[in-house]
């Protein structure tokens, strides 16, 4: 049941004022990592979505670092490849890269030229969406590639930092929603 899948993923995450730095307060998907039963359930609920949503993925694309461990078993149980979206200075060969401001902070993504195809159906997984800074920047990158991004998904959406706005027209969906 979908319900009692959700609320193993939501009970899973935990919150910490103040981390990184003041004001902010940190919302923790270590437990859910840790737990077998609730990390399968939000697999589980991630790929019902996806399969419900979209006849035919073709690669999913995972942000740097907290979507490499939502995105690989994700695009297994699709049957699709995964491709990285990285912080700067961490991919070799030719990389397409973009700058973007963060909830706290400022950082570079990069994506590699030959990532993806022009034309292929992307889904876009991390964790969290705070500002949508990095979703955005991870976006246009993509959209650089000439991908067709069919949505963003992430487990966490922090409603009270409109994020989703930022990604204006780009369809997104979310397991999870905090003020
Ligand atoms: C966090 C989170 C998202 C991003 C969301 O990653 O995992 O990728 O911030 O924030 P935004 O919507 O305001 O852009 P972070 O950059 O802290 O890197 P990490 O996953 O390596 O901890
Ligand atoms: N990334 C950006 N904002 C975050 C938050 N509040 N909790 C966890 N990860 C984040």
């Amino acid at each position: 049941m979908s319900r009692e899948r959700l609320r193993a993923v939501r009970d899973r995450v935990r919150s910490f004022p103040d981390f990184p730095v003041p004001g902010v307060l940190f919302r923790d998907i270590s437990p859910l990592l840790k737990d077998p039963v609730a990390f399968k359930a939000l697999i589980d609920l991630l790929e019902d979505h996806l399969r419900a949503s979209f006849p035919k993925v073709d690669v999913i694309a995972g942000l740097d670092s907290r979507g490499f461990l939502i995105g690989p078993p994700l695009a297994q149980r699709l049957g699709v490849g995964f491709v990285l979206i990285r912080k700067k200075g961490k991919l070799p060969g030719p990389t397409e890269s973009i700058s973007y401001a963060l909830e706290y902070g400022k950082a570079e993504l990069e994506i590699q030229s030959d990532a993806v195809e022009a034309g292929q159906k992307v889904v876009v997984v991390d964790d969290l969406l705070a500002t949508g800074g990095t979703m955005c920047a991870a976006c246009k990158l993509l959209a650089r590639l000439k991908a067709d991004i069919l949505e963003c998904l992430v487990v966490i959406e922090l409603k009270g930092l409109r994020g989703a706005a930022k990604l204006e027209a780009i369809p997104f969906h979310s397991l999870l929603q905090y003020d």
